[in-house]
């Protein structure tokens, strides 16, 4: 990890009335992992539309994105891949997964259809799709739910990335299928120096898989720092109920973040 990958500067996102984001900063190192956390509504897709460059055209926005590193802003689909918290976004429902992931292949390389397919099927084991190679002539809404975002995920890596955003890429899945998606991440983190933007609720899979955590609340970075350091000193009351919360819940099952009463903290 060495050079900062992007940088978000004071950056705000209305709605009209409603502020989704509030003068948020930060920077992310390439190779690094950040992990963004927060309650339902505090803008943590938000942000994750703002470093992907997707905010919708009715989106206000203020303040300022850059990638200090690239002479250029990095193209998505091709430099930066991104997993929707609802994958029907990315994936055509009338092409054959096999296909789409194959077509991914071949405008990025000059490879023939067979081999991209071979890769694709590759690409389906690699994300955990059972019996992957037979599945390449099957279509998005022959799949799970889970396994839909989890074939996202795979023609998001086919296009060779630097960068991956995943909006809640391993909310719905049973731990064993969990384990190993974050494992594969970490992999392309590890090896290729691939830049992790992750959303979750899950604040031990937070701590466990990320280098920095940021914490949204209402919109705001009420935090942002190295993983250790915002669990095991947090600075701000939403932060220490958050990590409260968790610790009072035993199972993982219960780990999904429940909504935080503000009236129970002592906010500023
Ligand atoms: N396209 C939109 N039009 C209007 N309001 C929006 C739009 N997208 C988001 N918002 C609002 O912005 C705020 C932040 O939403 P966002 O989707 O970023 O939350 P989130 O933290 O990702 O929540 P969740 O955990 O439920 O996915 C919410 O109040 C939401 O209603
Ligand atoms: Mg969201």
């Amino acid at each position: 990890m060495s050079e900062p990958f992007l940088r978000v500067d004071h950056f705000g996102v209305s709605y009209g009335k409603t502020v989704a984001l509030a003068d948020v900063s930060l920077e992310l190192l390439r190779g690094g992992r950040l992990a963004l956390i927060g309650e339902s509504g505090s803008g943590k897709s938000t942000l994750a539309m703002v470093i992907a460059g997707l905010l919708p055209e009715q989106a206000q926005q203020t303040g300022s994105i850059s990638f200090p590193a690239a002479s250029t802003r990095p193209r998505l689909g091709r430099d930066i891949g991104v997993v929707f918290q609802d994958p029907g976004g990315s994936l055509d429902p009338v092409i054959k997964v096999g296909d789409q992931i194959a077509e991914i292949i071949r405008a990025h390389e000059d490879t023939s259809w067979i081999a991209a397919r071979v890769r694709a099927a590759d690409l389906m084991d690699r994300v955990h799709i059972p019996k992957a190679l037979s599945r390449l002539n099957s279509y998005p809404h022959e799949f799970s739910g889970g396994q839909r975002q989890r074939i996202a995920l795979a023609l998001a890596l086919a296009a060779g990335p630097s960068m991956i955003i995943a909006d809640e890429l391993t909310s719905a899945l049973d731990t064993v299928v969990q384990r190993h998606i974050v494992n594969l991440l970490d992999e392309l983190v590890r090896e290729d120096g691939l830049t992790l933007l992750f959303v979750t609720h899950d604040i031990a899979l937070a701590s466990e898989r990320a280098d920095q955590i940021a914490v949204l609340y209402k919109g705001q970075l009420v935090e942002c720092g190295g993983a250790a350091d915002v669990l095991g000193k947090p600075v701000h009351p939403y932060t220490k109920a958050l990590i409260g919360a968790h610790l009072s819940l035993d199972s993982p099952r219960q780990r999904r973040l429940a909504e935080i009463n503000p009236d129970s903290l002592s906010l500023p």
